[in-house]
């Protein structure tokens, strides 16, 4: 695994090992098991980052479940923009069901609000919250979340999913940033 890569005209350092996501994703899903057995949860994964984690979480889940996808957009460049805008909507009916949301990762907070409030509208029987990477110092917002994989410095990632300007998303592992 390279110790750095350059992304359009950043520079990365290696971060997270692809044998530490994949042991964080185990975790989850042991959790998820246990906690929603006989429920069948509907996974609601939020594109586009967490596509990878998605797949990988979904494939270690031994549970009866469902999953479908809704698309929201806040970054530009190496920033939030603090403006979350709805891409894909919610398609199904969510009105008694268990819902986990699957997010890539947790910074400020914006996404996962405006998410938690589009979903709420359609009266599901509950929303948990599953994101692979969190950022504990950028965190604004009071909404708990229920599993988290790894906490990671407040630094722009890219990787497994995450990515810097569209480029990075198929790395392996997770790369930083250095400011
Ligand atoms: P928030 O709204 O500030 O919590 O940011 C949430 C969304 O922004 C995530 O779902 C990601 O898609 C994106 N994002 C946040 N931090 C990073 C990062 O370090 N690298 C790439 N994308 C990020
Ligand atoms: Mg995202």
């Amino acid at each position: 695994m390279r110790k750095s890569v350059t992304i359009h005209n950043l520079k990365f350092m290696l971060l997270v090992s692809s044998r530490r996501i994949q042991g964080a994703v185990t975790n989850i899903a042991k959790k998820i098991d246990r906690d929603f057995k006989n429920q069948n949860p509907l996974f609601l994964a939020v594109l586009n980052g967490s596509f990878l984690f998605a797949a990988d979480l979904l494939r270690k889940i031994k549970i009866e479940c469902e999953i479908s996808f809704i698309k929201v957009s806040s970054y530009s460049g190496t920033g939030s923009t603090g403006k979350v805008n709805t891409l894909i909507g919610v398609n199904e009916n969510l009105k008694k069901r268990p819902v986990i949301i699957l997010e890539d990762i947790v910074d400020t907070g914006n996404t996962l609000e405006a998410v938690m409030s589009e979903i709420k509208k359609h009266n599901p029987d509950g929303v948990s919250i599953a994101t692979l990477f969190f950022k504990p110092e950028a965190y604004r917002k009071k909404i708990a979340l229920d599993y988290v994989g790894l906490e990671v410095p407040d630094k722009f990632l890219v990787g497994y999913g995450l990515d810097y300007n569209g480029l990075g998303r198929t790395l392996e592992d997770i790369y930083a940033l250095e400011s």
